[in-house]
């Protein structure tokens, strides 16, 4: 009799869910998620770099540089970077630092570069935001951070996190806020304030969404004022005091703030047989969570393993940190010369480079069946998704595609493929915007889930380990372009 044991060299679905869940918990906005991701990266021995810093790297070690607090990426070097493990050479000898992985040929590593995001869609608290409501209630003045669906944020607690700037002796320092209390709601207007309220309500943002955060005067004493106990003394400036309290400085020192709402309910396990998680910010912080457990999971390799994770994809990624900028393609520079590259190097290490842009892909509906593309239907749990567009709105093509489901079938992990249905817009991601500055081969691929943009959304339960599976075999991997339309996975 023989019992299927767990192989213990691959990801658990039911530990790194749990795991997953606690991330989800702690990173409310994505300055947390950088804050915690950097956590893990330096507790695996990763090494801190700065963009302003000078770069000085050794082969075999790990390293993480962040931009705006808000963006991260790290990277492995190989083993045998460096003809000298001890110093860099320079000039064009980048081909033959890369001896023990360049097989007779003098092609100099390229990078293996998986991209995430790690914003999503909140409300943005404004500036002078509390609005006294007939002297009796506060209420904060937000607006739309991405394109989410408004309808979830209704009733359910909220609080508050993000970022404050403050003053200090030496100038401004950044201190992250984030406050751990079920704090403010949205409450619906009732239906029999609304009979249309299920037929099609139009939510306008400015007049339906505001939290209400407090009673005027609450926290004085009560019954004192009036003949019925009406509190008089205005709250204002309570939240900019809560969350000076929460930063550990006076109100008078916060210079500026970036403040977002967050659902708090806890991401949980559910479905009969445990086969759904479900969560706020599923998209895109379980790829995002995925990429860094295959990154820190992979074996080195000849490839230059790159973790990437862009804040502002949102918002159109169009931001000093987003996937529009210069952060990957001077990341990736910065290594080139790191490893004794010139330019010639960079663009030989960039033909011979693979993007996997992960981004969550909507899965088949139970109430909606019909949305979905009548021979591309990808369920939860079915596998990593490949997305396609022949507009190229998705980068996948016939090379990536292949390179791709040769990449899942080694790493024993099922796949499954997405097409907007023909007479639907779809979507936008990272990778075809990442791709416009750092020009390589590209997949876009994700996890099926449902209610996107959402504040809580499902996905399946064994994905997540699915994709960190994949990834970690991809991190371990070197897709080779040979140039004439052949590739070598070793
Ligand atoms: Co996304």
């Amino acid at each position: 009799m023989s019992i299927k044991k767990k192989d213990p060299d691959r990801f658990d679905p039911e530990v790194i869910n749990r795991e997953l869940l606690q991330f989800l918990d702690e990173s409310p906005v994505s300055f947390y998620a950088v804050k915690n991701m950097a956590a893990e990266l330096e507790k695996a021995g990763a090494g801190r770099l700065t963009e302003t810093g000078r770069w000085q790297l050794e082969a075999g070690k790990m390293y993480y540089v962040t931009r705006n607090d808000s963006s991260l990426i790290a990277f492995r070097v190989p083993a045998g970077s460096f003809s000298d493990s001890a110093a860099p050479v320079s000039g064009n000898a980048a081909g033959a630092k890369d001896a023990a992985c360049a097989d007779g040929k003098d092609t100099p590593a390229g990078f293996q570069i998986v991209a995430s995001h790690c914003d999503s869609p909140a409300f943005k608290i404004k500036s002078n935001a509390e609005i006294t409501v007939e002297k009796r209630y506060i209420t904060l003045n937000v607006e739309k951070y991405g394109g989410m669906l408004c309808e979830p944020w209704f009733d359910r607690p909220l609080s508050v996190a993000g970022r404050v700037m403050i003053r200090t002796k030496e100038g401004i320092e950044t201190r992250l806020v984030c406050i751990d209390r079920d704090l403010m709601i949205i409450p619906h207007l009732a239906i029999h304030m609304n009979r249309e309220a299920n037929d099609g309500y139009k939510i306008n943002v400015q007049k339906d969404m505001l939290p209400l955060l407090a009673e005027n005067g609450s926290g004085e004493k009560a019954g004192g004022t009036g003949s019925c106990g009406a509190p008089e003394k205005d709250a204002a400036g309570r939240f900019l005091q809560l969350i000076a309290a929460e930063a550990g400085v006076q109100p008078e020192d916060i210079l500026d703030t970036d403040l977002f709402l967050y659902n708090r309910a806890k991401g949980t396990v559910l479905g009969l047989n445990g086969e759904f998680i479900a969560s706020g910010r599923l998209d895109d912080l379980q790829c995002a969570y995925a990429s860094l457990r295959g990154f820190l999971a992979a074996e080195a390799s000849c490839g230059i393993a790159v973790h990437c994770v862009y804040d502002n994809e949102e918002v159109g990624s169009g931001t000093k940190q987003g996937a529009a900028s210069t952060f990957l393609s001077d990341v990736l520079h910065r290594i080139n010369g790191a490893l004794g590259g010139d330019e010639e190097d960079y663009i030989r290490r960039i033909r011979t480079s693979f993007l996997v842009s992960a981004d969550n892909a909507h899965g088949v509906h139970p109430n909606y069946t019909e949305k979905t593309d009548p021979t591309n239907r990808p369920f939860l749990n079915g596998g990593i998704v490949i997305k396609y567009s022949a507009n190229q709105k998705y980068t996948t093509d016939a090379v990536s595609g292949a390179l791709f489901r040769e990449v899942c079938r080694r790493a024993g992990v099922p796949c499954q493929t997405f097409h907007n249905r023909s007479d639907m817009l779809g979507g936008s991601t990272l990778g075809n915007i990442s791709t416009s500055q750092v020009a390589v081969n590209s997949v876009d691929i994700g996890l099926a889930q449902l209610a996107m943009h959402s504040s809580y959304e499902t996905a399946g339960a064994y994905d997540t380990a699915y994709l960190a599976e994949a990834l970690k075999t991809f991190y371990s991997l070197s897709v080779e372009a040979r140039g004439d339309g052949s590739f070598r996975l070793r």
